[in-house]
């Protein structure tokens, strides 16, 4: 027989024999879900009732807003810097660091006393122009370790968890391994991914080191091909002694997608939980860029879908924070990154642009209330 582990890096675990199940279950089960009375408490209250948190990813520019600043003091338990923390941010050279704006967000956090993610040390975007010139083979270890040493070591003791490594895989790029070909992997090798993990691990040793991806969250099998190799790869460091504590879901959703209701994701949320790790939904939002116009019929869509997703994920255990990719819609790279053709403002997160709150803000709040205690 094999050990559990073994089976999860075969490829045997839970996961594969779950979809058809999943279809049952969502044909039998189309929730009218009623989202009205779910009461004033903010979400981090209802979210620490449970032993979880709540919090989204926040820009140092936003927080002179100030309205909008105190809605994040009102819901947030935990907060990301959306993209201070990056690489290509902090690095104006390759000898040199600037920590002006992750510095400040830190101290914005530490002042309220809310607990900071710290987001990201690898990932193959925002890096910055002088990289591809000058990191190679010969430099790119020392590169790789150096970055991690001073940025998590300046920060030691005071980051809730770092997103060691992000989105290190991709299917469609070809690789029998199905890792992404980033400019990483191409210096370094497979390697990379357990040499930021030991590296994060020398320089801070009390943050939760995750690992982060995206595509996670279908009902279709590119995203199960994406589940099945995470829980592989997040099973071959944990064999290999590799320091990794927390899988960090992004959690993109698409409005008008199909994820049934999401009864697919259980067995994955188990078998990553069996490998003794947890769980953390680190960028929640969903894009509308796709639903119809009409602003209730849009906003009913949206927030259905952070209820049903949330549902299934809080209902584990091993999850442990809920993250959404920003708090209102006046801020949301989705403004950009996923316009409407219609030219409508999108409508992805829990308050609309005028800060007040939206469906989607009671569907959050109901899910954190059914959740069960931690
Ligand atoms: C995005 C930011 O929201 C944008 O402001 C920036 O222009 C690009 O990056 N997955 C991630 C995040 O891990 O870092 C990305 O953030 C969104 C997708």
């Amino acid at each position: 027989m094999f050990t559990r582990r073994q089976a999860l890096q075969l490829g045997v675990g839970a996961t594969a024999a779950a979809s058809s199940v999943a279809i049952a279950n969502s044909l039998s089960k189309q929730s009218q879900l009623d989202l009205t009375d779910v009461g004033n408490a903010s979400l981090r209250e209802r979210a620490a009732a449970k032993g979880i948190l709540y919090g989204a990813a926040i820009e140092w520019a936003e927080l002179s807003d100030s309205g909008f600043n105190q809605q994040i003091l009102q819901e947030c338990n935990i907060l990301v810097a959306e993209n201070e923390f990056k690489f290509g941010r902090m690095r104006p050279s390759l000898d040199r660091f600037d920590f002006t704006a992750s510095d400040r967000l830190l101290g914005f956090a530490r002042r309220h006393s809310i607990p900071m993610r710290g987001h990201t040390l690898v990932w193959h975007l925002a890096l910055p122009d002088w990289f591809e010139e000058q990191v190679n083979r010969r430099n790119a270890e020392q590169v790789l370790t150096n970055h991690i040493q001073t940025v998590a070591g300046r920060y030691r003791g005071q980051i809730h968890s770092w997103d060691v490594v992000n989105e290190a895989i991709e299917p469609s790029d070809g690789r029998r391994d199905r890792l992404r070909r980033t400019p990483w992997l191409e210096r370094l090798g497979d390697g990379y991914i357990e040499l930021a993990f030991q590296a994060a691990a020398a320089a801070d040793p009390e943050g939760m080191l995750v690992y982060n991806e995206l595509g996670l969250e279908g009902n279709h099998s590119d995203a199960e091909t994406r589940r099945r190799k995470v829980v592989e790869l997040l099973a071959g460091l944990i064999d290999n002694g590799v320091p990794v504590h927390a899988l960090g879901i992004q959690s993109h959703l698409t409005g008008g997608a199909d994820y049934g209701q999401f009864e697919h994701l259980r067995p994955f949320l188990s078998d990553v939980a069996s490998l003794g790790l947890q769980i953390l939904v680190t960028e929640l939002d969903v894009s509308d860029q796709h639903l119809p116009a009409d602003l209730q019929e849009r906003d009913r869509q949206i927030a259905t879908l952070y209820h049903d997703y949330l549902a299934v994920l809080l209902d584990e255990a091993a999850v442990i924070a809920v993250l959404t990719w920003g708090l209102s819609d006046r801020y949301t790279w989705l403004s950009s990154h996923a316009p409407r053709q219609d030219g409508n403002a999108v409508r992805p997160l829990p308050l609309d642009d005028q800060l007040n709150r939206k469906q989607a803000w009671n569907a959050i709040a109901r899910a954190l209330d059914q959740a069960p205690p931690r």
